[in-house]
C-alpha cells in the first residue's frame, strides 16, 4: 500500500549552518561537531537520493543556526505547499526563507499569518492531518492550517504533544498509511487509535523520529531493538548517524520536506 504520505518524487534540505553551535536545544549535552553533522547530513541526503529522491539541498543560513532543519518552515502536500509560522522566535525567518523555494515546486502556496505552527509538530497520514499542540505550535496556528488544508480536502486532527516533548513527531513516525512508529508514552495517549502501532523500545524514544520515503524507512543510527522490531514487521530500514543533530534535538524528520511537486520541476 503506498501513498502520498509515503511516497515522493523529491526532497528539499539546507546544509547545516556553522552556526549550528548556537542551536536551540531541551537540554545541552554539548555542542554538535560541525565537520561531523556535515558527513551525517550528506549521508542522509545520499539515503534519500538511494530512495528515489531528487533532493534539493540549499545553502546554509548563518543567521538561522537551526536552519538545517528544514520540515519546521513548511508543509508541502500535493496540491500545494503551506509555508509555517514557527513559535520560536529565533527560528521565525527561516520559514519565509524556504517560501521562495517552494515555488519551484508548487503554484499553489499559502502562508499561515496567525498563531505558531511548525513541521515538526504535523504528521500527515493517509486519511488526517495530525498536529500536536505545543510550546512551538497553537491552538491558533493549528487552526490557520485547518483552514488552509480544508480547501484542499483535508481533515486536521488537534493532538497534544507530551509536555517534555520537543515536537509531535519527536515521538512518531508514519511507516505506511496505517502504521505509526511510537513511543510508548505518545502511544499511551490512544492518540493512534485506528491504526497499528510499533512501539520504540525501552531507552530507545530517539528511534521514533523515522521517515518513511517510498520503499525505505530511514531511522537514526543506534537503536537496534527497534530497527529490529520495525525489520521484523516487513519494513525495509536504512540507518543513519543522527548524533550531532541530536544534540540540538533533530532527527530524520526535521532534516527534510519531502514532496511530490504540483509542477513539473
Ligand atoms: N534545534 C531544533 C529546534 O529547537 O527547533
Amino acid at each position: 500500500m503506498s501513498s502520498f504520505a509515503t511516497h515522493f518524487t523529491h526532497a528539499i534540505s539546507r546544509k547545516p549552518a556553522q552556526s549550528i553551535t548556537e542551536g536551540l536545544r531541551a537540554e545541552d549535552v554539548g555542542n554538535p561537531d560541525y565537520d561531523l553533522f556535515v558527513q551525517h547530513h550528506d549521508a542522509y541526503v545520499m539515503a534519500l537520493e538511494n530512495a528515489g529522491a531528487r533532493v534539493t539541498v540549499l545553502e546554509a543560513l548563518e543567521e538561522f543556526p537551526d536552519c538545517v532543519f528544514v520540515e519546521d518552515t513548511a508543509l508541502c502536500l500535493p496540491e500545494g505547499a503551506i509555508v509555517m509560522r514557527p513559535g520560536a522566535p529565533s527560528r521565525l525567518g527561516e520559514a519565509a526563507a524556504m517560501a521562495p523555494n517552494l515555488k519551484t515546486f508548487f503554484d499553489d502556496i499559502r502562508v499561515i499569518e496567525q498563531g505558531h505552527i511548525e513541521g515538526g509538530d504535523i504528521l500527515v497520514t493517509a486519511k488526517e492531518i495530525l498536529v500536536g499542540k505545543s510550546a512551538r505550535s497553537d491552538n491558533a496556528g493549528i487552526e490557520a492550517l485547518r483552514q488552509v488544508v480544508s480547501d484542499w480536502g483535508y481533515q486536521v486532527r488537534a493532538l497534544q504533544t507530551p509536555p517534555e516533548v520537543l515536537h509531535f513527531k519527536t515521538d512518531c513516525g508514519l511507516l505506511d498509511d496505517t502504521t505509526i512508529l511510537s513511543t510508548h508514552r505518545l502511544a499511551a495517549s490512544g492518540c493512534f487509535e485506528g491504526y497499528k502501532i510499533i512501539e520504540t523500545a525501552a531507552g530507545e524514544e530517539a528511534a521514533a523520529n523515522a521517515i518513511r520515503f517510498n520503499d525505505v524507512v530511514i531511522m537514526p543510527k543506534g537503536f537496534d531493538e527497534t530497527a529490529n522490531r520495525v525489520r521484523q514487521a516487513g519494513f525495509d530500514v536504512v540507518e543513519i548517524p543522527n548524533t550531532e543533530a541530536a544534540k540540538v534535538d533533530g532527527g530524520m524528520s526535521c532534516l527534510s520536506l519531502r514532496l511530490n511537486p504540483s509542477k513539473s520541476a
